[in-house]
């Protein structure tokens, strides 16, 4: 039988072994790139989580136990209404940025919410620390309470035929 070892042994003159280690070379360099950048990017978007969790799921909780006892729209209502009224990624993420450090009646998308729950207070948020949360909450799933599906299609009817600023 003959191994690639082999075959490139016995086939190997100065220049073709010379070939094989440069292209080999190459092989783990981009490869490592690679690497070097998903890391980036993992470390990136936990950083977005963990200021998500801090900052803002106090209010905004994914785990609440009822409709009843929330004082604020879980945070994925919220992706969802501004998904709805903003296609790409920077309308989204400046949306959001906008409000959460000046939230004001006038620009309120979710009235239903501000009705029930009264406006987001003015809270001193860094606008770097926003602009890792709004890019992570428009990239990422977020979690959901358990009722919020069903009370998603019970209120708001399904995602197209939802009317607007409904979430109460
Ligand atoms: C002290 C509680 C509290 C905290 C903390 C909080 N929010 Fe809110 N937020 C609310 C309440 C209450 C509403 C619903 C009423 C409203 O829309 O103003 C709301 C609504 C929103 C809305 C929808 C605004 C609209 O158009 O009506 C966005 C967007 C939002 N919050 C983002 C955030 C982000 C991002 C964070 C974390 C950086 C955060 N909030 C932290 C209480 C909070």
């Amino acid at each position: 039988m003959v191994t690639l070892g082999s075959y490139i042994l016995r086939n190997s003159t100065p220049m073709k072994n010379f070939i094989y280690l440069f292209f080999s070379l190459l092989l783990l360099l981009s490869c490592q790139e690679k690497d070097n950048q998903s890391h980036v990017l993992t470390s990136q978007s936990s950083e977005g989580y963990e200021l998500l969790k801090n900052q803002c799921y106090a209010c905004h909780s994914p785990v609440s136990s009822s409709h009843d006892v929330i004082i604020a729209p879980p945070m994925a209502a919220v992706k969802m209404r501004y998904s709805r009224r903003f296609d790409s990624k920077d309308e989204f993420v400046d949306a959001i940025i906008s409000w959460t450090m000046n939230p004001e009646k006038e620009k309120a998308l979710m009235r239903g919410a501000v009705d029930k729950f009264e406006l987001m207070p003015k809270q001193a948020f860094k606008e770097e620390d926003m602009l890792k949360i709004a890019s992570y909450i428009y990239e990422n799933k977020l979690e959901e309470p358990s009722w919020f599906a069903a009370h998603q299609k019970e209120m708001h009817g399904n995602a197209n035929g939802m009317r607007q600023g409904m979430i109460k």
